[in-house]
């Protein structure tokens, strides 16, 4: 699937498979910019944002630079925000990540940088931002302004009630910003309250203007800035009218649009069997009747008399698509089989109940049998090392119970995940134990004297020393151990694969590494499993699952074309839950299961307190949220009028 307008939207609005393919895009956009200005001996003029959205455009634009030549020297770039106030060296300094990110990787030559300086005394700030927006003038206005969209709606640090003419100055930032940034700074607490921004009317004042979004979490407030009316509640509705400015989506991101959500009501669609499921589902939820319920009228009242129309009448379309929600309970994740022609299946199925068949729900059933007659060998991949219980616990105790050999690889340390007070009690604890049983006692007092000093004098935000992230490392690997026993596994059968892209001890990523591809690969050559297990979350708050995510599908492609065949698995949990629609496998939990899934989360005792949904107000533990996932789950099933369990965990099968 290719990149594809998303039609009737206020802003053009352009939707990519990935992130990566959205980011290379407007890499080339850049790229034939500037080569068209470097032939005519202008200069390129860039308004550059920060934050996590720009990091592969900036990857990209550097590749661009070493492997095409492409040529920064007369490029000059405007930021559109520092905090205040903020030394440039500081390690949360705009300046500070820019440079890292980016200029110290071209040939941008460093009097063509403008940043808004973080130092500017308050008495001369109206000055100092007046002097920037000159400054902006003087180079000729902006050509090309690159935005990101903050989940408060904000462009640049624009919060909410920003006036369409502002312009650049200091700001108070929103409360949904600065939790946002509380992992960064490592605490909301550290986060500044204030912000140098250029206003809403400096930015429109750009002649183009690109805005980037990733990711579900940002789905809800893309939706209303181009689909909404313009309002300062949402700064960035403002660029509707701005007339040259795209929006920038991957599909997460793109997800709560109309057209996506309920492209019916835009007119005309196809009705595949997928958007058939879809509708029904959101229909049924909708009127609050099961499937078998529906009427003629209910359709025809919510804009789906074409469905109606074309596969009716109601009571025929609600029965299919209760058959395949009836299909996708499993009660042996082990031995249940998914499909690969999961549509054609269902197409099939459909013409067979529109030819009279309707009530042989046997013919229509996946099939149920084992690729293996015996147990099989599972392979679950946990992106942190709490991943595996939270978001799959239940199926992982069922597996095991049923006697199928499941083995957990937990793909990174989570080190930078602990707090520092915990690592100190550990620390306190391993000294005081070697003391108890006269176990070297000299040499952890040492290393007991230069945690305490290094913990002692770290200032906010700082980086671990190597000492502390390998004690946080421990922690989170000897919970992992407790955890997947809870959970009926044992030490044995856990791999801690400390993949290198996490190795940063900072919240920042690198990229994967090709070894870290290659031992997903011996992995699979080496436990030979019938299943896989994969996060399939692609929003969570730094990136970690979908590089992880990426990394094993990289992985399998590689297998499979040596002859490897195994089933990809998707979960969900630890941030996202998938809809009730994409679902294909649920796999029920009686209570005990959830309490048993529940004490195999509450080993990760490092993690209380973590579990804030990226920036959102969410404050419920893991635990809680997982509790109340999988009873939701539940509860949809039985709106659904499905069969009533106690809790169910979702599955989707990968496919390429
Ligand atoms: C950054 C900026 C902000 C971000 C926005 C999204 O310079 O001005 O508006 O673009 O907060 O941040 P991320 O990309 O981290 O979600």
């Amino acid at each position: 699937m290719s990149s594809h307008y998303i039609p009737h939207m206020k802003i053009p609005t352009l939707v990519f498979p990935t992130s990566a393919q959205a980011s290379r895009h407007v890499a080339l956009m850049i790229e034939s910019l500037i080569r068209q200005n470097n032939s005519a001996n202008r200069p390129t003029v860039l308004g550059l944002a920060t934050g996590s959205t720009p990091v592969g455009l900036y990857r990209e634009l550097i590749r661009l630079h070493r492997e095409a030549g492409l040529d920064f020297s007369r490029v000059v770039t405007f930021n559109l925000d520092e905090y205040y106030p903020m030394a440039p060296d500081d390690d949360h300094s705009y300046h500070r990540w820019m440079h890292e990110t980016f200029f110290k990787h071209v040939n941008i030559q460093p009097h063509n940088i403008h940043i808004p300086d973080g130092l500017t005394p308050t008495s001369e700030i109206e000055e100092y931002c007046s002097r920037y927006e000159q400054m902006i003038r003087r180079a000729g206005g902006i050509d090309l302004q690159i935005l990101g969209i903050g989940r408060s709606g904000h462009i640049g640090f624009n919060e909410p009630g920003s006036m369409r003419h502002s312009r650049t100055r200091v700001v108070t930032l929103d409360p949904v910003t600065r939790r946002d940034a509380a992992a960064d700074f490592f605490g909301e607490e550290n986060v500044p309250h204030q912000a140098i921004t250029m206003g809403v009317g400096t930015i429109l004042e750009a002649r183009k203007i690109v805005i980037m979004a990733f990711g579900e979490h940002k789905a809800a407030i893309v939706r209303r800035a181009v689909e909404e009316d313009v309002t300062d509640a949402v700064s960035a509705s403002f660029l509707q009218k701005h007339h040259d400015t795209t929006f920038i989506l991957d599909q997460a991101a793109a997800g709560h649009l109309t057209p996506i959500r309920r492209p019916w009501v835009m007119g005309s669609v196809r009705w595949t069997p997928a958007l058939i499921r879809r509708a029904v589902i959101w229909l049924s939820l909708t009127v609050n009747k099961g499937l078998l319920k529906l009427s003629d009228d209910d359709f025809r009242e919510h804009e789906l008399y074409e469905l109606l129309r074309e596969h009716g009448p109601a009571h025929r379309i609600g029965r299919r698509v209760f058959d395949q929600m009836m299909q996708t309970i499993c009660h042996d994740p082990g031995a249940c089989t998914g499909t690969d022609h999961r549509d054609d299946l269902v197409s099939a199925a459909l013409e067979r109940s529109d030819t009279g068949h309707a009530e042989m729900t046997v013919d229509r059933e996946k099939p149920k049998t084992a690729a293996n007659s015996g147990p099989s060998t599972i392979l679950v991949f946990s992106p942190h090392p709490d991943d595996d219980v939270i978001s799959m616990g239940g199926t992982i105790i069922r597996m095991v119970e049923l006697g199928h050999k499941v083995h957990i690889a937990y793909m990174t340390s989570g080190n930078i995940a602990v707090f520092d007070h915990d690592a100190w009690r550990f620390t306190d604890f391993v000294c005081s134990f070697n003391d108890l049983f006269h176990i070297d006692k000299e040499h952890s007092q040492a290393v007991k004297e230069r945690v305490r000093h290094f913990l002692t004098t770290k200032k906010p935000g700082q980086p671990d020393s190597e000492d502390v992230l390998n004690i946080k490392k421990l922690i989170r690997e000897t919970e992992a151990r407790a955890g997947a026993l809870a959970a009926g596994v044992p030490p044995e059968q856990l791999v801690f694969m400390d993949l290198r892209f996490y190795r940063t001890g900072t919240i920042a990523k690198a990229p994967i590494h090709p070894q870290d591809i290659q031992d997903i690969v011996n992995l699979f050559q080496r436990l030979q499993p019938h299943q896989i297990y994969v996060a399939g979350e692609m929003s969570d708050p730094h990136g970690t699952h979908r590089m992880c995510a990426n990394a094993i599908f990289e992985a399998v492609r590689r297998v499979r074309a040596e002859g490897q065949r195994f089933e990809v698995w998707l979960y969900r949990g630890a941030w996202e839950e998938w809809e009730p629609h994409e679902i294909e496998r649920v796999v029920p939990l009686s209570p005990a299961d959830l309490e048993r899934k529940k004490s195999a989360i509450f080993r990760h005792q490092s993690q209380k307190d973590k579990a804030m949904f990226p920036g959102g107000s969410d404050r419920r533990e893991f635990w809680q949220r997982a509790e109340d996932r999988n009873r939701n789950t539940a509860r949809l099933y039985d709106q659904l009028g499905l069969p009533e369990f106690y809790a169910l965990e979702g599955f989707v099968q990968w496919r390429e």
